[in-house]
């Protein structure tokens, strides 16, 4: 089966020797990235994965210390005094057993957890509670929208005298046609591990065609509503990221198409393009998201100015279903970037524990 991490050094889990580990140089990833050096794999070649350096330096200079540990000090160029601590605790901890206080045991035990895959180093999860979660806020963001849009705004038309009902099919479509099946077409790698390959990545490339489909139509009943109702167009903010998002979306996709799918980039190029393709998806998703509460607060503001109740249960209801999407979406980014498993699964050993 055609990999399209090329020929990274993936180790499954079930792969992982046992006994004490051999590996001291079980830090490259966090060394370059810290010192924005290419990372090296196994073999020394350039294998540079911003996706996983970022990650991986992230948790380490916001909790202050480090899970993984570098070989010497002076291989590693950290510039900020929390790292440098982090890295002589590394060093105190390959000797000798370190006291850390009331957490000792706690850390310890994910120290014997932590490998170099980002995620599972530095934020200590899996994927699967956030897929559970993102699935039950997606629900009740769908319900929500449902609910403002047919209950309290009149319902849903392609064609009618009151041109609002055009306007409300727009919410409705780009939350749930194309942001909610957006996500599940990013979460499916992690809501189903064990699924073939192939038989995911066309799952993934399908949902994203039709959320991209359905997101393209909810913008053209935007347009529709304006133009029926004489209202210009794309005078607001919320609009130009609508088109920027949508259209990065598309290309997002053709160039996912054409690198992983038909025809296929050569192994090495898919192996350098795909943290670059997740990277790039996750911010297009979460350009998505702030488009879609910059409309929610586009529109309750103008059905306020309107005479709409500010302290109303159609007030409360919008903001409620924004805050949803918001708490939906970080569920989502976390289910991408968090691992399946939380053994150490890039090829890397895991941490001696003395
Ligand atoms: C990612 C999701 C979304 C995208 C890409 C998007 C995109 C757009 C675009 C391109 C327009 C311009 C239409 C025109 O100028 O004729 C527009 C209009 C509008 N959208 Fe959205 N939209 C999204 C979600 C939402 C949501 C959830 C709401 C909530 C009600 C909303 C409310 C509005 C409103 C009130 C307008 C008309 C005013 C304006 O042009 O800014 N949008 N949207
Ligand atoms: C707008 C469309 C797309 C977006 C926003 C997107 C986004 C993403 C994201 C965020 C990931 C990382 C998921 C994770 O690590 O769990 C990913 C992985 C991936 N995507 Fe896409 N993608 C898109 C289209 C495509 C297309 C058309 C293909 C073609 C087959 C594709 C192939 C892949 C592959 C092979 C992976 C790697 C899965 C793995 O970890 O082995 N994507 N995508």
């Amino acid at each position: 089966m055609r990999t399209d991490r090329g020929d990274l050094p993936v180790k499954s889990p079930s792969s992982t020797s046992p006994g004490p580990p051999k590996n001291t140089d079980a830090f490259p990833a966090l060394a370059s990235a810290a010192s924005h050096q290419p990372q090296r794999n196994r073999k020394g070649e350039k294998n540079w994965n911003p996706v996983r350096s970022l990650c991986q330096c992230l948790p380490l200079l916001i909790k202050g210390e480090v899970a993984v540990r570098a070989p010497h000090a002076s291989q590693v160029s950290l510039s900020t005094p929390v790292a440098r601590r982090a890295v002589r605790g590394g060093q105190r901890a390959r000797t000798a057993t370190v006291p850390y206080g009331r957490e000792r045991g706690r850390r310890k035990r994910e120290e014997e957890r932590a490998g170099c895959e980002m995620a599972a180093t530095g934020l200590g999860v899996k994927a699967a509670p956030f897929t559970y979660a993102a699935h039950a806020l997606a629900a009740a963001a769908a319900v929500l929208v449902l609910v403002w849009c047919v209950h309290f705004r009149g319902g849903l038309a392609l064609e009618a005298q009151n041109k609002n009902l055009i306007f409300n099919v727009h919410p409705v479509l780009m939350l749930i046609g194309y942001i909610i099946l957006g996500s599940e077409a990013i979460m499916i790698y992690k809501v189903f591990p064990k699924l073939n390959h192939d038989t995911a990545k066309l799952t993934h490339l399908i949902l994203h065609a039709i959320a991209t489909v359905l997101g393209a139509f909810g913008i053209y009943c935007a347009f529709k509503f304006h133009n029926d109702s004489g209202i210009a167009n794309l005078y607001s903010l919320h609009s130009w990221l609508g088109i920027g998002t949508i259209s990065l979306y598309g290309i997002q996709w053709v160039f996912g198409f054409v690198t992983f799918f038909f025809p296929g980039a050569a192994p090495s190029v898919r192996r350098s393009a795909l943290p670059w393709h997740a990277l790039f998806g996750l911010f297009v998703y979460v350009l998505a998201l702030a488009t879609a509460e910059l409309g929610f607060l586009e529109k309750l503001t103008f059905l306020e100015s309107g005479g709409l109740d500010k302290y109303g249960a159609e007030a409360f209801l919008v903001n409620f279903t924004a805050l949803v999407v918001v708490l939906f979406g970080a569920s989502v980014v976390v289910a991408a970037v968090a691992p399946v498993h939380d053994e150490a699964p890039q090829g890397y050993e895991s941490i001696p524990v003395s």
